[in-house]
Parts: structure tokens; sequence; C-alpha cells
């Protein structure tokens, strides 16, 4: 069992100050989860880690089990998620390297499973989804981020497309009208899952480009991953300091 569980995405597939107690590959309803679930304890708080894109990284966004992830960090009674997801930075703020707690969501995905809610309903259930993410849970994530003077955004609206490519410059200046603060291709149909199940879910973004269009030339993997490591950095930190007091 665990009391929170950490979502890693693309280059956080391990929590470095997690002491491992075991793994466990859960079986749910809806299939596999991307990974085995890693169990441990971090100054005696009882944390499970699970790798979105599997344990080699070799499992895209539009190709998640999203519902299995979720529905198995239900089942070893994770009462709250905090999600690690690379994005790209549409506001000006949004400079690469850095951290961003999302307020809102914005879904540009399609075919995607993205409810529990579809058959054998005893009667047609909606969630309310004003606010995506759990207030509480991302209030303490920015106070302990700002304790420990790491570079943050502490709001903005998350674009999540289909991916796997990356946009064209005319989706992100569609996506900047409607109010896009960054662009990640995991936000959704992760967040309304947790919310369908009741869990309290928030997420901590590391910018790892300037979105399409937004900086002079193209987008390269190798500018990605340089980026990606400074701010995958600062998420441990920030997790480090922030799951004892959460
Ligand atoms: N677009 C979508 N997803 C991403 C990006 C991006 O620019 N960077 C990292 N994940």
């Amino acid at each position: 069992m665990a009391d929170i569980a950490i979502i890693g995405g693309t280059g956080f597939s391990s929590l470095k100050m997690l002491e491992i107690t075991h793994r466990e590959m859960v079986s749910t309803p809806y299939g596999l989860p991307s990974a085995p679930i890693v169990f441990g304890d971090i100054c005696g708080k009882k944390v499970a880690f699970l790798a979105r894109h599997g344990g080699g990284h070799t499992i895209p966004p539009h190709k998640v089990n999203y519902c299995a992830n979720i529905w198995a960090l239900k089942s070893i009674g994770a009462e709250k998620i905090i999600a690690i997801a690379a994005v790209g930075g549409i506001r000006g703020d949004m400079s690469p390297g850095k951290l961003a707690f999302p307020d809102q969501i914005i879904d540009y995905t399609s075919s995607r499973v993205a409810t529990f809610f579809e058959d054998k309903l005893s009667q047609v259930t909606h969630i309310d989804f004003t606010y995506p993410y759990s207030r509480s849970l991302r209030s303490s994530l920015i106070k302990v981020a700002n304790e420990n003077n790491l570079d943050i955004c502490e709001d903005g609206a998350y674009g999540t497309t289909q991916g796997p490519r990356l946009e064209t410059a005319a989706e992100i200046t569609r996506m900047e009208r409607d109010g896009c603060a960054m662009v990640g291709m995991t936000g959704m149909p992760e967040a309304a899952l947790a919310r369908e199940l009741e869990v309290d879910y928030a997420c901590c973004a590391v910018i790892a480009n300037w979105a399409a269009g937004k900086s002079k030339g193209v987008i390269t993997m190798d500018d990605i991953e340089l980026n990606l490591k400074g701010g995958m950095d600062k998420a441990h930190t920030l997790l480090e300091n922030a799951l004892p007091v959460i």
C-alpha cells in the first residue's frame, strides 16, 4: 500500500531518494499499467512510483493505458498523485528548464479512452472538473518550490495534444489564443480519470523546450534532453522536500 503516488514522465524514470521495498505489477479491470509499481519509503511516508511510459520508456503518450495506471494507483491506496510531465512552453514566462504548476487544462486529444464511467452503469455519471487539479496539493507543491527557491511558474493552462508528433507553429498560435500557457501530450485523460476515482491529483510540469514557433528554428531532441535534465533535477529537489510534508 502507499499514501502518495508519483507518475514519472519523460526524463523522470525513477524516484532517486526512494528507499525501495518492492516492485509489483498490479493487474486492473483495464489491463496492465505501464510498468510494475515501485514501492518504498521517503522519510516515513509510503510512496509509490509509476513510470508513465514504461520501464524502458517505450510507450508513446497516445498509447499509455491511462485507465490502468490510475486504477492501479487507486487500488494500492494512493489518495494523492503527483504527475511529472514534460511540456513545451507557450506563455512568455514558460522558459525551458523551469517547473510549472498548471491550474487548468484544455484537452485537444482524440480517441483516447477517457473515462471509467462507460459500461455497466447504474446511472449516467458526470464529474465536476471546473478546477481539474487538486487545489490543496498544488498549493503545497508551490509552497515547497518557493521555499527551495526553485524557478517556477505558478499557474497556466496545460493544453494536451494527441502526439506523438510535436505541434505546428499555427497550432501553437491557436492554442495560445485559446489561453494555453504550456503544451504536453499526457495531461489528459490522466487528470480526469484521477478525479473520477476521487484521487487528489496535481501536475508538476517540466518545461523542456519553447513550443513550436516560439523560438527561432526547429525543436531538436538534443535541446529537449538538455533542458529536461536540469528541469528534472529541480523536480527531484521538489519531491524530496515536498513528500515528507504533504
Ligand atoms: N509539445 C508537446 N509535448 C511536449 C512538448 C511540446 O513542445 N515538449 C515536451 N512535451
